[in-house]
């Protein structure tokens, strides 16, 4: 199993280019497949979870060319397959393909999602949405099966702000007969992305960003070409690894409008922020202060950036306080960065954290995906070596991540055996 070996102790600095958004591309690969037209699709992250779903959607019939490294033609004319098992168990959104394929074949079968452990995840708002547009949605043998003879739009007012079933949703709702209003929708930027691929497919959505989404159904959709949007979140982790590391990074190809949440932060935690059009630079020369954080639905503090903002303020003066209130199993890592030496009391959905000098390196596993992210930072700020393993979690959302921390100057190597782990130690020593 491949590791990431750490020296810490070195300050990030530099610039590193932003890649496409994870979670607008799960999406939006799912509903190119609701054109029999060729859509072409840029600024695609390679990363495994991106990778799963273009082989699932390659299991469905679907012709799937991997033009370049971030582009890819889709052409779904061909889908004879309609039930989808393989490759998408362990990525969550592969419900994507549950909305996309309802809304245009009418029928769709999925096996249910687990996706990062994190807490419980439960689709009953995407079944609620499916089965207002008419929809018959059953669960049977693990596996989600929906279908419908006709969809027709309604009005759907969503209990939980969710991402997921908001997009969902709309994939269902475009091709329904008729006017669909999503009520307390998600508007995050990837909510918005999707939408905005929607409409340059033919698609007749309004309001996506806001609250209520209104959407007018259409007889059929048209291919495209279109180009992701930057990964707030990818951009997010290395903004706090400059913070944590008392660096400075410049993220890259980022809409700084949608790291707003986590500039504030950076900036109550004693770090310079200075913004360009599309470049965002952070700057950390003291020892970071304490601050209080709630994870909220966009614009509020994302709950995916919730781990590297811990491991950052684990090492700021005073007590700061986390509150996760989004998912409510994501504060499992704790135990691995106590063995780092921070000093961190969990009650709840609240981390109360203690700061301390600097972590000391030690082996440490990732738990899911933004965690590991998390502790390669913080053991890029530690005393000594550390190894993160499990590094598979980390792989699903972040491409080539210990080459562009090398390129900040980070002393992190991928390693598949111990051998290797004494080599980087002694080239490292
Ligand atoms: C998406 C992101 C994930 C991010 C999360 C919140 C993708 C692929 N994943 O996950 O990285 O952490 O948004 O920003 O885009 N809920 C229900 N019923 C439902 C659906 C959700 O109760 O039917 C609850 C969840 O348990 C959670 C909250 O709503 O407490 C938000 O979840 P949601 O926005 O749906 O997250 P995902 O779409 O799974």
């Amino acid at each position: 199993m491949e590791k990431y070996v750490i020296k810490g102790g070195v300050p990030l600095v530099g610039e590193v280019e932003i890649g496409g958004a994870k979670n607008a591309a799960l999406a939006i690969l799912a509903a190119a497949t609701m054109t029999d037209e060729t859509v072409y699709i840029d600024n695609m992250p390679d990363e495994s979870d991106t990778n799963a779903m273009l082989q699932a959607i390659a299991s469905t019939g679907a012709f799937v060319d991997r033009v370049g490294r971030h582009e890819v033609k889709i052409n779904a004319s061909q889908v004879n397959n309609f039930t989808i098992e393989d490759y998408i168990k362990k990525i969550r959104a592969s419900y994507y393909l549950l909305g996309a394929f309802l809304g245009k074949y009418k029928q769709a079968g999925v096996v249910l999602p687990s996706g990062c452990n994190i807490g419980l995840r439960p689709i009953d708002q995407h079944i609620k949405g499916f089965t207002a547009l008419g929809a018959q949605v059953n669960i049977e043998h693990g596996i989600i099966d929906a279908h419908a003879d006709r969809l027709v739009g309604n009005h759907i007012y969503l209990d939980v702000v969710s991402v997921g079933a908001t997009i969902n949703i709309m994939m269902a709702a475009v091709l329904a007969e008729g006017k669909t209003i999503i009520e307390n929708a998600a508007k995050e930027p990837h909510v918005v992305d999707f939408a905005n691929f929607l409409n340059s497919m033919g698609a007749n959505i309004k309001g996506a960003g806001t609250d209520v989404i209104r959407i007018r159904g259409v007889e059929k959709l048209h291919g495209t070409e279109y180009t992701i949007i930057p990964d707030q979140i990818e951009a997010g982790t290395f903004m706090l690894a400059a913070a944590a590391t008392k660096g400075d990074i410049t993220v890259k190809n980022v809409i700084p409008k949608h790291l707003e949440s986590i500039s504030a932060k950076l900036v109550e935690m004693g770090c310079q922020i200075h913004e360009s059009d599309d470049a965002v630079r952070v700057v950390a020369t003291r020892r970071l202060q304490n601050t209080h954080v709630k994870t909220l639905p966009y614009p509020g503090y994302p709950t995916d950036m919730q781990p590297q903002i811990t491991v950052a303020l684990g090492l700021a003066s005073g007590i700061s306080i986390v509150t996760e209130s989004i998912f409510e199993n994501r504060f499992k890592y704790v135990d691995e960065l106590t063995r780092m030496g921070a000093n961190i009391k969990v009650e709840g959905s609240t981390a109360i954290i203690e700061g301390v000098d600097m972590y000391t390196g030690a082996v440490v596993s990732a738990p899911d995906l933004r965690a590991g992210a998390a502790l390669v930072i913080a053991a890029l700020t530690a005393e000594g070596y550390s190894t993160i393993e499990d590094i598979q979690y980390i792989e699903r959302g972040y491409e080539d991540f210990d080459a562009k921390l090398r390129e900040l100057g980070g002393q992190i190597e991928k390693v598949d055996c111990d051998r290797d782990i004494q080599k980087f130690k002694m080239k490292h020593a």
